[in-house]
């Protein structure tokens, strides 16, 4: 039968036993942040679209291509958050969050929207586990963040990790380095890609992320913003990384590390999983010292991460749950069908999993129904109280007395 309805292109149905990776992905962030300290923030799905334009940047692919944007009935421009750590500055100044202790650490998990190209890690809807501490400029916060991420991602047990390291300085270093960036790609033009050449003006960082052959060749030779960090900057960097090599954390530093958001400062990273193809980016994140105050906030350090849902269940190629089902309650000859509810509520209130027929079928049926769900026990209730406890598994059935099931179990 064809369907008449599919879940929209790039967004996908979490089936019962996907759900069962992405409880022990929470449930694996969840402990890791909140023993570091973190409190948790949930911000709406939806945002005013010009935090976004404002926040991540009007030159990133994310805000020129890749943006939900809707208009609500009184015509103001909404759009489905695409990132997170802009909805978390809106709260931090709305909520006026910099008068608390500082730094605030907080942590967050839910779904996301880009309009991309859907491939194999790659969707429309997604869901981001993030982490963000706001009101410090210590280097150690941005290791600390990188060792939380590494902690909790080796702790779910992602394999052929790999962290690549970089720094962008500070927005006024940067204007300077883009200039003669801007410089370089105007002399190469000719062996750039288009895309790349039309954001010479606006995005010229871009060019180092670039997939085009040729664009990459000449990148090789490109001046890197790392060779130019102000001492104060590169002091913050080699911060950072003494901080790494005491926690025992390996890195590769790359100077050509890019990222796509318009809001970093200073140090930015990436974890990938060499088991994932072309989507290998697991999670990543940087330091955002200028973006509070761009949202109109006091000026104020920050710095953060986010990890893929979805990129890291598929990293891991969970296997379906195993059998969930302690007990089914199979009615046999002569047994009274309300006994039925009542036993699975003595059984669920005694923490086991327990379920019975609800089609009205025969004890064989039943039976048959049980092994297809993997129940472990069948419990089969017969006349005057008496009922017959089958292992499921060795088949193995002996007579009990139904109301000591428990005991028996
Ligand atoms: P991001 O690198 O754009 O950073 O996204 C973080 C993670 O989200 C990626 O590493 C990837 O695992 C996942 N992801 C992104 N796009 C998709 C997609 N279309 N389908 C599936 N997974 C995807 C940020 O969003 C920043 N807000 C991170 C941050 C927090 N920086 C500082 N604080």
């Amino acid at each position: 039968m064809a369907a008449d309805f599919k879940a929209p292109r790039g967004t996908f149905d979490v089936l019962p036993d996907a759900a069962a990776g992405y409880a022990r992905f929470e449930h694996a962030a969840r402990s890791t942040l909140e023993r570091a300290g973190f409190g948790r923030i949930e911000t709406p799905p939806f945002e005013e679209t010009e935090l976004f334009t404002r926040g991540v940047g009007g030159s990133t692919d994310i805000v020129r291509k890749e943006m939900f944007t809707f208009e609500d009935k009184g015509g103001r421009s909404l759009t489905l958050r695409p990132e997170g750590t802009a909805a978390i500055c809106r709260a931090y100044v709305e909520h006026g969050m910099h008068k608390l202790a500082q730094p605030v650490k907080l942590w967050h998990l839910g779904p996301y929207f880009r309009h991309e190209r859907p491939q194999a890690g790659r969707y429309r809807e997604f869901n981001q586990l993030g982490a963000e501490v706001i009101g410090t400029d210590s280097p150690l916060a941005d290791a600390e963040l990188i060792v939380l991420l590494a902690d909790l991602l080796g702790e779910l047990g992602v394999p052929e990790l790999s962290l690549r390291v970089g720094s962008l300085g500070s927005l006024d270093t940067r204007r300077e380095y883009l200039d003669e960036l801007r410089l370089f790609l105007r002399e190469h033009e000719g062996e750039l890609s288009n895309d790349v050449v039309e954001r010479i003006d606006a995005n010229p960082l871009r060019a180092f992320d670039s997939a085009d052959e040729g664009t990459r060749r000449v990148m090789t030779d490109a001046p890197q913003l790392i060779d130019r960090l102000e001492p104060a900057d590169d002091e913050h960097f080699s911060a950072v990384r003494e901080a790494l090599d005491a926690a025992g954390v390996g890195y590769e530093l790359d100077g050509a590390l890019v990222r796509g958001l318009d809001y970093y400062t200073r140090t930015i990273f990436e974890f990938h999983c060499g088991r994932l193809g072309a989507q290998s980016q697991v999670g990543g994140g940087g330091r955002y010292d200028g973006l509070v105050e761009q949202l109109g906030g006091p000026a104020t350090a920050g710095v953060g991460f986010a990890v893929g849902a979805e990129r890291v269940l598929l990293a891991l190629d969970l296997e379906p749950p195993g059998p969930s089902t302690d007990v089914f309650v199979a009615l046999g000859e002569g047994a009274e069908p309300q006994r039925a509810l009542a036993l699975l509520r003595e059984l669920r209130r005694a923490g086991r999993s327990a379920e019975t027929d609800l089609a009205g079928r025969a004890l064989r049926g039943q039976l048959k129904h049980a092994d297809r769900i993997g129940a472990r026990h069948a419990l089969i209730l017969e006349a005057d109280g008496r009922a017959q406890l089958r292992d499921m598994q060795s088949g193995e059935q002996r007579e009990i007395e139904a109301n000591r099931v428990l005991e028996e179990l």
